[in-house]
């Protein structure tokens, strides 16, 4: 069965107290509208459907930025979700799969719930994902016998004998579209919250002789976002599943809590991460590298074996290839380190590329930028820069190749030369002798002036 997703992010939002649309409030390095289309994206959706209402133009570009052929439609008023569904019809016209309905403040909905959710649609024409709160709150409440559904009721409108189900409705619904957007047409507003609600769809689908059912998940997936404390919730949720799903994986990590981890991190077996190291969006890790302590990573590849840090700091377009090194107070962006190429101390290369097994010494620098325009640096094989060399870019440094220490190097160097390109130095035989004599005579006066 093909399947449309229609995601729900016209609220305002009011709890963020924040200028930003809430649904663009991240989590783990992505936002949280980019979480709940992740999720959908496991269903492979014809189409995907932005409701959007406060922030709409931000929430479509946000929205694009994932899938680019995702639309956004308006609702300009929020009148409720049955309303906010109803919405997206037009761009669904001419479809006749499933429609899943998902909460844009939503994020943690696993591809596996969603499965178990297409798999009963088999059995029921509505399928509503359900959860058992420990603290059933505000939510609506699943009315059931077994896992039959009779209909929803919100908190709002339930009697005392309905508020003490514990069965919460999650927001989430998979329906037949032409038949769900049919249903919706009827759904009125005489309730307590005076809102159309998506929820008054199950009862009426019964009436109309169909069947729904309730497909329960973890409470946990169902975490919704309407303020900065569920947003901080929100990310220590998303830290603790990652950090134990790379335990699982074979990772080594040995202070788990002070890791940071993105949305899409990726590393590899048997790769170890020391304390206190953060990922940023784009970073995978490949097995056995060793990521030391304090150490920032953000858009960038480290192959087998390799070593960062501590305190090392990878940028967007940084590539380490096998056994690579980059230590301490090393930073590294839009460049690639060959195998083996070792850049240990204090050191910042940019726009290069490193060939294999060359050292760069302490305090190399890469000077890229010349205030208007990026230049690329590229040092060759088992070329050796010397500690303190500044790469004034374009150059290039051929393989096997010196440069003296100290040296502003603003031209080529060819294979298998040294460049020197700093002052040559004098020596003035007993010169500091006299100078230290001359310095203390001057003290002294000056103490004897001052008394
Ligand atoms: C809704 C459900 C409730 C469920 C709860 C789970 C209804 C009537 N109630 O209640 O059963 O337990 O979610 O969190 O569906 N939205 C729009 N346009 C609107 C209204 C809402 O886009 O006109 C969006 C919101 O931005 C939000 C989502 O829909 O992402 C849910 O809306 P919200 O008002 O939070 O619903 P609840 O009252 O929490
Ligand atoms: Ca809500």
């Amino acid at each position: 069965m093909k399947t449309s997703v229609v995601i729900l992010a016209a609220g305002q939002g009011t709890r963020m107290n924040s200028d930003l649309p809430k649904v663009l409030h991240p989590v783990a390095g992505a936002a949280l509208l980019h979480h709940a289309m992740r999720s959908a994206a496991s269903l492979e959706p014809e189409h995907t459907v932005i409701v959007a209402g406060h922030g709409a133009d931000q929430v479509k570009t946000c929205a694009e930025e994932h899938s680019p052929e995702a639309k956004t439609v308006l609702q300009l008023e929020q009148l409720g979700t049955a309303h906010a569904v109803l919405q997206a019809r037009p761009e669904l016209q001419d479809f006749d799969g499933d429609i899943l309905v998902l909460y844009g403040d939503t994020p943690f909905i696993r591809p596996e719930t969603l499965a178990k959710m297409t798999a009963a649609r088999a059995t029921a024409d509505v399928v509503v994902l359900g959860f058992n709160a420990a603290d059933p709150g505000r939510y609506g409440r699943l009315v059931t016998t077994g896992n039959t559904l009779k209909r929803i009721v919100e908190f709002k409108d339930a009697s005392a004998k309905e508020r003490a189900i514990t069965l919460c409705n999650s927001g989430v619904m998979l329906a037949k579209a032409s038949g769900l957007f049919d249903l919706l047409d009827q759904v009125g507003n005489d309730n307590a919250a005076g809102e159309y609600y998506l929820t008054d769809c199950i009862e009426m689908a019964r009436q109309s002789g169909q069947s729904a059912q309730v497909v329960t998940c973890d409470e946990a997936e169902t975490l919704g976002v309407n303020s900065r404390h569920d947003l901080a919730a929100a990310e220590a949720a998303f830290q603790t599943r990652a950090r134990k799903d790379l335990l699982e994986n074979g990772v080594t990590m040995t202070a788990p809590y002070s890791v940071y981890l993105s949305y899409d991190t990726v590393i590899g077996r048997d790769a170890t991460i020391e304390q206190n190291v953060v990922f940023g969006p784009g970073a995978s890790v490949e097995s056995g590298a060793l990521i030391r302590a304090f150490s920032h990573l953000e858009g960038c590849h480290v192959a087998k074996g390799a070593v960062v840090g501590p305190y090392a700091r990878l940028r967007p377009g940084a590539e380490l290839a096998e056994a690579a090194k980059v230590g301490n107070f090393v930073e590294i962006k839009n460049a690639e380190v060959g195998e083996g190429a070792k850049i240990n101390h204090l050191s910042y290369v940019g726009d290069a590329s490193i060939g294999a097994k060359a050292n760069l010494g302490a305090g190399t620098i890469t000077c890229n930028y010349d205030g208007v325009m990026k230049h690329r640096t590229d040092i060759g094989a088992g070329a050796f820069i010397g500690s303190n060399t500044m790469l004034v870019a374009p150059v290039r440094i051929g393989a096997q190749a010196m440069t003296g220490s100290g040296s502003v190097i603003t031209e080529d160097v060819a294979e298998g030369d040294l460049a020197l390109a700093r002052a040559k130095q004098v020596n003035k035989p007993g010169l500091a002798r006299k100078l230290f004599e001359l310095f203390k005579k001057r003290k002294a006066k000056s103490d004897l002036e001052t008394k």
